[in-house]
């Protein structure tokens, strides 16, 4: 049986056109993920709510290569009009979503407060599933067989004290997440999560030593996972190499039990 060839060049130069939205590009994994996309030749449309000095940093060495957005998460009735109509503009095809923004509220559940959780949905679960929504629209009106991945975390699958509400807004991205593979797959978008285990970032900056080893003391490796290695599967799951992959979800944990 005859094998197509495979044209590497001409693979490589679709690649390199392509567009990639990513939430949270600030610091910890956006912005790695975003310096990776960028090194790969891929145009970044970021966002975060502050201007760090990475991001003055990545504008001045990308140019017209890097879009920021300062937007809040929160104003999920915004998104549409700032984010889509005036900022990226219909006529931008968009080749991935990265979800990768989130706030964690981390409490026992007998204190928990109505308020906190609210702003956490509206983050971490009602933006992202809204900027799906219109980034799926745009990938259907440009024919894109795009990828769509969101941020999850172990503490879905192990469990942590304290972690239940947090916990409980990544379980509800790795269901839409599953339920968007299904609904979408035919158009030839994927839609996966990337479950990442604990990774020293400003997130994770307020545990001390002893909650950090004791996490760490749950992975095979003993240690805090690498943000590179988790920022090089988000690049592997956008690629066209991961184009069989869908509905997944993918774990880099160190190994966590
Ligand atoms: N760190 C971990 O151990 C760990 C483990 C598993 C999963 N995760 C997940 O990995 C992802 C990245 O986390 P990280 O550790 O890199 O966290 P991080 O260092 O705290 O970065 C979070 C990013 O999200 C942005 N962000 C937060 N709230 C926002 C809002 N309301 N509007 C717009 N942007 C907002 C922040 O930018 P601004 O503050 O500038 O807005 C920042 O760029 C998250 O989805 C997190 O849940 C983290």
């Amino acid at each position: 049986m005859l094998r197509t060839l495979n044209l590497q060049g001409v693979e490589n130069l679709k690649e390199f056109k392509m567009n990639i939205l990513i939430t949270g590009v600030s610091k910890g994994l956006g912005l790695e993920t975003a310096i990776l996309c960028l090194k790969k030749g891929y145009k970044v449309y970021g966002i975060s709510r502050t201007k760090t000095s990475e991001i003055s940093a990545l504008i001045e060495t990308y140019g017209l290569k890097f879009e920021w957005l300062e937007f809040d998460l929160i104003n999920v009735d915004e998104i549409r009009d700032k984010i889509f109509k005036n900022w990226i503009g219909i006529k931008i095809p968009i080749h991935a979503f990265v979800n990768n923004a989130a706030l964690a509220y981390d409490d026992i559940i007998t204190n928990m407060n109505l308020g906190s959780l609210d702003k956490m949905y509206r983050v971490n679960v009602f933006s992202p599933l809204i900027l799906t929504k219109y980034v799926i629209r745009q990938m259907i009106l440009h024919k894109i067989h795009g990828s769509i991945i969101h941020i999850s975390s172990i503490s879905v699958h192990t469990g942590y004290k304290g972690l239940a509400m947090y916990a409980s807004t990544k379980g509800a991205l790795e269901a839409f997440s599953k339920n968007t593979s299904r609904e979408w797959g035919e158009k030839g978008i994927r839609s996966n999560c990337l479950v990442a285990g604990f990774m020293e970032t400003e997130m994770s900056a307020t545990l001390n030593n002893d909650q950090k080893n004791r996490i760490y003391n749950r992975t095979s490796l003993k240690k805090p996972v690498d943000v590179n290695s988790v920022a090089n599967t988000i690049v592997y799951l956008i690629s066209n190499e991961a184009n069989s992959i869908t509905g997944q979800n993918i774990h880099v944990d160190n190994g966590t039990i």
